[in-house]
């Protein structure tokens, strides 16, 4: 008798294994998504991005915050059908350059509720968001200041804005995505902040609402956030604060991520403690909201004995930059024959041993033309993509209720030099 296997946590909420023991996402089998639009491919269940969305809300209601914005940090997956999602969910944005804020008014966010952060803007991309009309602007460090102090002169509407603050706070991650130690590019420090403050609230043309942190992204506690909120307690009373993103994600059965709930309801009552209830609250989550929706699919290519099994698929660093960058780790299976074990490394296409999206994995005695499949490659995996090798990038294809359809078409080869002159 078949029987319908469940997934790990890792998986987007509606993948299942089918009666063939096949993977589907949103009702699509993968194999058939494999053939029908090739591989490489970031398949994405669109029920999964929307769930999450309303879990955050759900969770600000729960705690009994009335006043808060969930602002979908667009970095983690900048596709504007993506980013439409959360912009039918209600969510706000945070876009971090002029590109980004062109994909988020593209995507159908209102100007106003986007969030405009950046260590290093020139005045080409504040320009930009002031003409947009940005909801937000947060100011990184005194440049930040002259620089609007100069191109605000003469507008009738004062912009409204947030100071980012380094709060000397390390959350326990990857030191290439910590943000919230006293070392920092990002934000001003502890030190400074009272200076910054005091220059704004003096400032005609521009108005400080309130706080802004980003302590570190993939964090798993919220010790830290605690801690930063607490720093930031010390500054003076304001009327908004955002906490920055960071929720991490699971990437491998064994994690186990703070629920969205818990995790918002933490954040919720260490605010109401250290800085006092009415303020409006914010959060910026990127991968919370988008790294379990997505999946990667490959085709292997080769498979050979060097020491190591070596299984080298279609792809690879091109499309996911997180095994080289950070050495981050993933899960993988064949995605018709889940389980297995055949110890093997899961290489990537590209010209240099470090093009590894797996170092040890077990399989199901993977063979050429086999799909497998890495979930949780929703956060910073299109948003990081390149074409090392011309390698063309792969396509965005949501899934829901058994349809699938292409939200970003396959780069092809003439992609590849339309940019030269
Ligand atoms: N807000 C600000 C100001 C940020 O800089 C970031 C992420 C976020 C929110 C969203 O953080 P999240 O919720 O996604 O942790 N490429 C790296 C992650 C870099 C995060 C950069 N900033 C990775 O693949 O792990």
């Amino acid at each position: 008798m078949a029987t319908t296997q469940t997934l790990s946590h890792v998986y987007p909420i509606d993948g299942r294994l089918n009666a063939r023991g096949r993977l589907e996402i949103g009702g699509c089998d993968v194999l058939e998504l494999a053939d029908r639009f090739g591989t490489p491919a970031y398949v994405v269940s669109e029920d999964d991005l929307r769930a999450r969305a309303r879990a955050f809300i759900a969770a600000f209601e729960a705690a009994g915050q009335d006043d808060f914005r969930v602002v979908f940090a667009s970095k983690a997956f900048g596709a504007t059908a993506v980013m439409r999602v959360f912009a039918q969910e209600g969510l706000d944005c945070d876009v971090a350059s002029a590109g980004e804020l062109h994909l988020a008014l593209r995507a159908g966010f209102s100007p106003a509720s986007l969030v405009f952060h950046g260590n290093a803007r020139d005045d080409g991309e504040f320009q930009l968001a002031l003409d947009a009309g940005v909801g937000l602007i947060a100011v990184d460090g005194f440049d930040d200041i002259d620089r609007l102090e100069r191109l605000v002169k003469g507008r009738s509407e004062r912009q409204a804005l947030l100071l980012r603050v380094t709060p000397g706070v390390r959350g326990d991650t990857h030191d290439k995505i910590s943000t919230g130690q006293a070392d920092s590019k990002f934000g001003v420090s502890i030190g400074d902040a009272p200076a910054a403050i005091e220059r704004l609230r003096a400032s005609r043309g521009l108005e400080l609402r309130g706080l802004h942190m980003h302590i570190g992204s993939n964090l798993f506690s919220v010790g830290p956030f605690r801690a930063a909120i607490a720093a930031l307690a010390a500054l003076g009373d304001f009327a908004v604060y955002d906490v920055g993103g960071g929720l991490g994600a699971a990437y491998t059965a064994q994690q186990e991520p703070p629920a969205i709930e818990d995790f918002v309801g933490e954040i919720v009552s260490a605010a109401r403690e250290l800085l006092g209830s009415g303020k409006r609250l914010m959060i910026e989550p990127g991968r919370a909201l988008v790294a379990n929706a997505g999946v990667t699919l490959y085709r292997v290519i080769s498979v050979k004995h060097n020491v190591s099994t070596w299984v080298a698929v279609d792809g690879g660093m091109s499309d996911n930059l997180r095994p080289m960058l950070y050495g981050a780790g993933y899960e993988a299976d064949v995605a018709d024959r889940f389980g297995g074990t055949t110890r093997v490394q899961l290489a990537g296409k590209h010209c240099e041993s470090g093009d590894v999206i797996i170092k040890d994995v077990l399989l199901d005695d993977p063979r050429v033309g086999d799909v497998i499949v890495v979930p949780v490659t929703g956060a910073y995996g299109y948003s990081m993509a390149n074409n090392y090798n011309a390698v063309p990038r792969p396509p965005v294809i949501f899934c829901r209720d058994g349809e699938a359809r292409v939200v970003v078409r396959r780069e092809t080869l003439d992609d590849l030099h339309a940019r030269d002159l």
